[in-house]
């Protein structure tokens, strides 16, 4: 069983992941590593020097990660998984660029994010560029079987789709203080859920492993992934976060711990509804420390994580039918590693005394 890494130190990789990879799991990802570099090394030099410094030694490479233990039920080759894995970081690394010019966003991972240090044109461009890297990938892949093959593409196309979707729903509902909770998990569910869905759909596709069962548990993982990175935004520190915290509220983007404090109806939560719809979702510096200040006595973050147990315990039950094998182990590690962080997040808050709201 792989130890939980419950404290969460910043890495070069940014927010930890929440397990000790095996030296199976770490093999994968220097693997997959190599061939992002390979791929860079063939792309032309001004696209490989804005990309490099992004792509290599950084990230988490979770996707990747589900890609390699979701292929672990079936009988398919690492090339074909690497090659998904790869399909995952990038479609996955150009949705970041494009959210963080979406959010204008300072920093990411502890340093300026591309747009801040490039511009916005070179951002979107990069976004772009690698979304077709990871077109040609996928048509690139080893032959599989032609049905095999087709679903593999219909589940990448569907996530990208989804991930669009998903990323328009939450702008169309910036500033939007009555939110119905159903509406922003349907939108988790489409912008991060799905990729992590598809991760695991087209590894287990590709090694004729359990399809339904292994993307049941991505999603699940997926919005609890979410739903914690949510709640981090609000809960820890900026040494923690590799960026300023409260940028969901700065944005207007709701979230889960944000929907919870403005349903709570005690002095906090309605002091932080007053100040959100009066400020129609923008918050300058001061007004966002305060309205950190209020969604926390509100009791956002501890309602937030009430969903994270259940969540994981679906997470897990999807694996059940799943031989237990190494594999398995390393995603239920994964799962309980997100909630240790979940917890550890939760002990800072319990007990927290109210805030006055004049
Ligand atoms: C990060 O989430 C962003 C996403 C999960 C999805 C972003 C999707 C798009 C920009 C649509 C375009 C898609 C492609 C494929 C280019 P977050 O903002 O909640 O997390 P953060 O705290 O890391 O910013
Ligand atoms: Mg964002």
């Amino acid at each position: 069983m792989n130890p939980v890494v419950e404290s969460a130190p910043v890495t070069g990789r940014s927010a930890p992941l929440p397990v000790a990879l095996d030296a199976g799991s770490r093999a994968f990802l220097d693997r997959l590593d190599g061939a992002l570099r390979s791929l860079l090394d063939a792309a032309p030099t001004e696209v490989r020097d804005v990309l490099l410094p992004r792509l290599t030694g950084d990230g988490k490479r979770l996707r990747p990660l589900l890609v390699h233990l979701a292929g672990a039920f079936g009988d398919g080759t690492v090339e074909h998984l690497v090659g998904i894995g790869l399909v995952m970081e990038l479609i996955h690394t150009a949705s970041l660029f494009h959210d963080d010019v979406m959010d204008r966003s300072e920093t990411r991972r502890g340093r300026p994010t591309l747009h801040q240090s490039h511009g916005s044109e070179v951002a979107v461009f990069a976004g772009a560029y690698l979304l077709q890297e990871a077109i040609h990938v996928v048509h690139h892949l080893p032959a599989l079987p032609e049905a095999t093959a087709v679903g593999v593409r219909d589940a990448v196309s569907r996530a990208a789709l989804d991930l669009c979707t998903g990323q328009l729903s939450e702008i169309l509902h910036i500033g939007n203080a009555n939110l119905e909770a159903t509406e922003h998990w349907s939108t988790i569910e489409r912008k991060t859920a799905s990729l992590f869905e598809a991760s695991c759909r087209m590894a287990a596709l590709a090694t004729n492993g359990p399809v339904e069962t292994l993307s049941a548990f991505g999603h699940r993982f997926g919005v609890l992934y979410q739903l914690l990175d949510d709640v981090r935004d609000v809960a820890c520190t900026e040494a923690e976060l590799g960026k300023a915290p409260g940028s969901d509220l700065r944005s207007g983007t709701y979230t889960l711990p944000i929907l919870s404090a403005l349903a709570t109806d005690d002095e906090s939560g309605r002091a932080l509804r007053l100040l959100l719809t009066s400020r129609s979702g923008k918050l300058a510096p001061p007004e966002l420390d305060r309205a950190i200040e209020l969604l926390r006595a509100a009791g956002g973050i501890e309602r937030a994580l009430e969903r994270s147990e259940a969540l994981g315990r679906s997470a897990c039950a999807a694996l059940a039918e799943l031989p237990e094998n190494g594999a398995r182990a390393e995603l239920e590690a994964l799962v309980d590693g997100l909630l240790a962080q979940a917890r550890h997040v939760a002990a800072r808050f319990t007990n927290l005394g109210k805030v006055a709201s004049a």
